[in-house]
């Protein structure tokens, strides 16, 4: 691992161009480009290092230390590990603490009040500044409203909003009354809602009549009021609807208006302790079959992991800093670094509603430069739209307060590394690169800025506190050079406490492949100077944009459709979403008569988009014959994969029918 002393020692880059980026093989010998720690963070490196230090020396004393430093508990903790139940962790058990008061409360009774909490923009232009003092009244407003309405600990509410503050406020308010929620991403469609209300088994929804998207309203309450027809949605009692895009909506019984409802609230709310147990969110991910897990996250060792993360991978100072992570709320990256991480730090930050590109492509360099954003956290997918859109278009504005940048979602390739620094960040700015996930809650493998030496496209070393290991199949650890499937070796505060209502799920999912070791579904691989090179999933969880999906989610829309007899889907490489999803369907008999394939594959491209959400619509869907299976039946993703990058086509031997790939390629 590159611990900080060896990254001091180490001879500083040999080429400030990029020219000769790693190619991402995970080698840095022969004089490829790798970026020494920055000179403006070297004074918070020795912070950092002790960092390391502290935590080589005594893990569970550093998260202790963390914890209490970084958090306000009402009661302290005593015991901070309790893995007897393992995999289900315990951490800071026997503490006390409310979460929305150490996201805000504290930070006004710190003096802190007038401090912009947050600078939103709406994709239209409006703009709001909001203190901690003036979120701080808000949030506790909107919990005395959802108390009124009936919702108390242990309740879920499920949150479909746009990117916008009451969004945040709705998030603070349930946790601030120890209830739970569950944020389902705007772009997802009414079954998707449905099934995650019916799933959580949530008492009230709050979203919006509509938010702005691409220079227009996207309506969000009808596809409420759609998953509410739906099976399973009874314990829904209300619907709360906050006014944003002034479109028209129908209006039920349990409908109630968010500014009505908050006029009519107290304005005083005293916020209660709860156990660091508490169980604080429950977010939906794609994982391996059909149904989407609920990975569920609890209070404080979350909020220490947030916190910590926040502060020292993208070395915040909170007086002086502006930050903005792109993250809509629907992804952990909205959990953890727009509401929990930034506002536990007390930081400023920037929220925007909308798309890079509107009202023109330049408008997330325009925010940067109108707000003088510092740190920006976003994902290389955006950066790699950047960097198609070109350079001329940052290059017009004035970017200097940028200090440093961060990658999250996937890995960032090389080229797009050196972009990020060289265009955005003018050669000066540090880029880290975050690996995570939502059941990891927080950043787990990440240089730190100043102690690491760079190296573009590796996501490096874990974090203080965090043991990621690379194993083989039989659970051995790799040796620098080689490649194998990553893993943690023992609990992190942040770690996912379960998958709701489904404890076997997640034993089998995450525990079983190794015993006594968390298996990410990541392959990795550790280069000469043992640093670490994600590889991409090994499983078949696809990464479009930054977002997870899954195939099997994606093969369960498709043959929803009357006309689909069977349906392969596989996660191809692609230049600017990452991977792209392309899928293969055989149409039933009757569908298939003289059929007109263009109009068949947009048609089931536009239903895909239909029942999950548009980001899973493919990017093709080609219509064959016959799928490539072995003699026992199983469908041979490799070969579709092969054929949907347009490469050749590897072996096909074991196949059932020899000639069916050939015909595939054709189709293509
Ligand atoms: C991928 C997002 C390489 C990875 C926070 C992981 C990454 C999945 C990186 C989790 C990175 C995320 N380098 N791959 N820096 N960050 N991933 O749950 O495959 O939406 O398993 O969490 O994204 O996606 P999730």
């Amino acid at each position: 691992m590159t611990t900080p002393t060896e990254a001091h020692a180490r001879p500083g880059r040999s080429d400030a161009s990029g020219s000769t980026a790693p190619s991402g093989d995970g080698s840095v010998d022969g004089g490829r480009t790798s970026y020494p720690p920055s000179a403006a963070f070297v004074a918070g490196a020795v912070a950092h290092e002790d960092l390391h230090h502290a935590a080589e020396a005594d893990r569970l004393q550093f998260w202790a230390d963390q914890s209490r430093e970084l958090l306000d508990w009402r009661t302290p903790f005593t015991r901070t590990l309790d893995f007897d139940d393992a995999p289900f962790a315990k951490w800071f058990d026997d503490g006390t603490l409310n979460v929305a008061e150490n996201c805000l409360d504290r930070h006004v009774r710190n003096g802190l009040g007038d401090r912009v909490a947050i600078h939103f923009e709406g994709e239209p232009g409006d703009t709001r500044t909001i203190t901690y003092a003036e979120l701080t009244a808000d949030v506790q407003r909107a919990a005395n409203m959802l108390s009124d309405l009936g919702v108390v600990a242990g309740d879920r509410v499920v949150v479909y909003m746009p990117l916008i503050p009451e969004a945040v406020v709705a998030m603070l308010a349930v946790a601030r009354l120890g209830a739970i929620h569950s944020v389902v991403f705007g772009g997802f469609s009414a079954e998707s809602l449905r099934a995650r209300i019916e799933d959580a088994g949530a008492k009230l929804v709050v979203t919006a009549d509509g938010g702005w998207r691409k220079g227009a309203v996207a309506p969000l309450k009808p596809a409420v009021d759609e998953a509410l027809e739906g099976e399973g949605t009874d314990s829904i009692e209300h619907v709360l609807v906050v006014r944003r895009g002034g479109n028209d909506v129908t209006w039920n019984e349990r409908d109630l208006w968010w500014h009505d409802e908050m006029a009519k609230a107290a304005p005083e709310h005293e916020a209660r302790a709860f156990p660091s147990e508490q169980p604080l969110f429950i977010l939906y991910t794609s994982g391996t079959t059909g149904k989407p897990k609920g990975i569920v996250h609890t209070s404080g060792g979350y909020l220490t992991q947030a916190a910590f993360t926040h502060r020292n991978v993208f070395d915040m100072h909170p007086e002086t800093d502006v930050y903005w992570c792109t993250a809509d709320i629907g992804w952990i990256t909205g959990h953890s670094y727009v509401v929990y991480g930034p506002l536990a730090n007390g930081v400023t930050q920037v929220l925007y509603e909308g798309t890079p590109d509107v009202p023109e492509p330049g408008r997330w360099w325009d925010l940067v430069d109108k707000y003088g954003v510092t740190v920006l956290y976003t994902a290389p997918t955006a950066v790699r739209s950047a960097m198609k859109a070109g350079r001329q278009i940052p290059d017009a504005r004035d970017l200097s307060s940028l200090r440093l940048l961060g990658s999250v979602g996937e890995p960032i390739n090389p080229e797009a590394w050196h972009w990020f620094r060289q265009v955005i960040g003018h050669d000066r700015t540090p880029v880290v690169d975050t690996w995570w996930q939502t059941e990891t809650g927080a950043i787990m493998v990440s240089a730190l800025p100043g102690v690491t030496q760079l190296k573009p496209g590796a996501a490096q070393c874990p974090i203080p506190g965090i043991l990621a290991e690379v194993v083989d199949e039989d659970g051995n650890r790799v040796e620098p050079g080689a490649s194998g499937l990553l893993t943690i070796a023992e609990p992190w505060p942040s770690m996912a406490r379960g998958i709701w209502h489904d404890p076997d799920r997640f034993i089998e999912t995450y525990w079983s492949k190794f015993p006594g070791r968390y298996f990410a579904g990541d392959g990795a691989r550790l280069d000469g100077e043992g640093d670490i090179w994600l590889l991409g999933r090994v499983d078949d969880v696809m990464n479009v944009s930054g977002h997870r999906l899954s195939t099997a989610e994606i093969e369960s829309a498709l043959v929803e459709h009357d006309g689909v007899a069977e349906a392969a889907v596989v996660g191809a490489d692609d230049k600017t979403t990452g991977q792209a999803i392309v899928a293969f369907v055989i149409l039933t008999a009757a569908a298939a008569d003289g059929v007109d394939r263009a109009a068949v594959s947009e048609e089931l491209r536009q239903f895909v988009g239909q029942r999950i959400g548009a980001i899973a619509r493919p990017r093709q869907v080609v219509i064959v014959p016959e799928l490539p299976k072995t003699r026992s039946g199983k469908i041979m993703r490799r070969l579709l994969r092969d054929a949907a990058e347009g490469r050749t086509v590897g072996d096909t031997t074991t196949l059932a029918d020899g000639g069916i790939m050939a015909q595939i390629t054709e189709l293509m």
